[in-house]
């Protein structure tokens, strides 16, 4: 079969540029990317491309092209479910707050009332992709959902993970290193609709680079992929405190490693700690699947890459306390960053948000600057942790909007996200109107630490 309408139920940080890309590279396919959330389509469908709501790289001149033209953001999920052929599901499945695997589990309560939506609308034969990161056999619940509740139309479900990173999603999307495309390889309706898919990519994607395997390969497949990515980097984090006590430099280690060939050079940046929406979820998901089958020892080892992240955010922000001769009591520490990488104005889980609420209990008072994160979503990031009142955050913690003014009069500056623009300042101008011992923490190893010497900086870097 050949798609001609696919729907995709959730116009966030997958949805959103995976839709605006295969709209740009498949002009006979109409898209239509569909949300609960009215502002998010509001600002998706905004004149000025440069207000969508997602900040990428590349993503504005993307959508520029394709909206309007093949692409469309809408709040009616029904009338996109009922049109399309292919539905993605691509919403939020944050770990669960209560319950049974509270802290643990994904909660599938937006998948499950997806499912629910399509079944009761679908009037003829749909193929479901899933494009959130999910629980192993999810795509089994969705099928039991569909099949029990629906019209009596035939339904093929497919697991098609999403590898993108933020900040550099379009590049991901245009030359991904693979695409994965699990499904029912037993039966011929299962194999059409694979091929369907396939097909959607092929537009742009070699066909060598393009993966079919069964459904609970491809689950799994994500799981594994974040769990090792994420496991680098804690064995690089676990590495650089070792640094710092014996004197060795983590950056040279690092080289001298990922020169291996069977190493590689890629993730073993040291860092204040991993963020984002999928490390922690993913392996926290592998957590739960591995102990729920009593296997306690595989759960442990993959616990333990978590355990090392809270560890290094908890740690960077005790040497800040350390440092200031044991007390931040009201004094003024500026934070750079507060996205939880570059290039995105994405903060889910981001380090910043663990070690701004540590300071915040040693009484500190704190600015931010970030060039892409708005204030909202900075004392919302701090209310949901529930550590203190919300007046006492919007008291104790000030957002700004350069870098410049979040320095001045401060006593120490943490740097949090490895923004290119924060390269650029001045550094011998905060340096100077900066309270004395003017203290600098790089939480990123970002910054020259000679040239930071040089200037007079009391500096401190992760792994060094
Ligand atoms: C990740 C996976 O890379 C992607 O394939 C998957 O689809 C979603 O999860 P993302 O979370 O967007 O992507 O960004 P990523 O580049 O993986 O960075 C995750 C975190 O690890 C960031 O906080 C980053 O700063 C940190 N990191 C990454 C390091 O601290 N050191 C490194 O060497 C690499
Ligand atoms: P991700 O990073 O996985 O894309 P986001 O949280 O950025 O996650 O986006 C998920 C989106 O899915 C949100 O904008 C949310 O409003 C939307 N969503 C969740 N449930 C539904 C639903 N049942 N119907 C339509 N949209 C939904």
């Amino acid at each position: 079969m050949k798609v001609k309408n696919i729907c995709c139920i959730g116009a966030g940080y997958v949805g959103g540029p995976t839709m605006s890309v295969i709209a740009q590279k498949c002009p006979e396919i109409n898209v239509t990317v569909v949300d609960l959330n009215e502002k998010r389509i509001a600002a998706w469908n905004d004149k000025d491309v440069e207000n969508i709501p997602i900040y990428e790289p590349g993503l504005s001149a993307v959508v520029e092209d394709a909206r309007g033209r093949n692409l469309f953001f809408s709040t009616d999920v029904d009338e996109a479910i009922d049109q399309a052929d292919m539905i993605f599901i691509s919403v939020n499945t944050p770990t669960k707050t209560y319950g049974i695997g509270k802290g643990m589990a994904a909660d599938l309560k937006w998948i499950e009332l997806c499912a629910r939506q399509i079944a009761r609308v679908a009037t003829s034969d749909k193929i479901v992709v899933e494009k959130s990161t999910l629980p192993v056999r999810t795509a089994q619940a969705l099928k039991n959902i569909l099949d029990n509740t629906g019209n009596g139309v035939n339904f093929q479900i497919l697991s098609n993970p999403e590898f993108l990173a933020e900040g550099t999603a379009v590049d991901d999307l245009l030359k991904p290193d693979r695409v994965l495309i699990g499904g029912d390889l037993d039966t011929e309706k299962g194999k059409d609709a694979m091929q369907a898919l396939v097909d959607v990519y092929a537009h742009w994607v070699p066909q060598t680079n393009i993966l079919t395997t069964n459904v609970w390969s491809s689950e799994l497949s994500k799981l594994t992929a974040n769990a090792f990515l994420a496991q680098r980097v804690s064995s690089i984090n676990a590495m650089s405190e070792l640094c710092e006590v014996t004197g060795a430099d983590v950056n040279e280690v690092a080289k001298a490693v990922g020169m291996d060939s069977r190493i590689g050079p890629k993730f073993l940046k040291a860092s204040v700690g991993f963020g984002g929406s999928c490390f922690q979820k993913d392996i926290l998901n592998l957590v739960y699947i591995a102990k729920s089958f009593g296997l306690n020892e595989v759960a442990d080892y993959w616990e333990q890459v978590i355990l090392m992240n809270d560890h290094q955010k908890r740690r960077f922000a005790a040497n800040i306390v350390k440092t200031l001769y044991n007390t931040v009591s009201g004094k003024k520490i500026a934070m750079l960053g507060w996205a939880f990488k570059k290039d995105t104005n994405d903060t889910r889980e981001a380090a910043s948000i663990y070690v701004a609420d540590y300071l915040l209990n040693e009484q500190a008072e704190i600015v931010v600057y970030d060039p892409k994160v708005t204030e909202e979503q900075i004392y919302g990031d701090l209310d949901y942790l529930g550590s203190r009142p919300d007046e006492e955050n919007r008291k104790l913690v000030k957002v700004v909007n350069t870098a410049k003014e979040a320095c001045s009069e401060a006593h120490a500056i943490a740097l949090m996200t490895e923004w290119d623009e924060f390269l650029e300042i001045d550094w011998q101008a905060v340096y100077e109107n900066m309270l004395k011992p003017a203290f600098l923490f790089d939480g990123r190893k970002l910054l020259d630490k000679h040239k930071m010497k040089d200037l007079g900086f009391k500096f401190y870097a992760i792994g060094n």
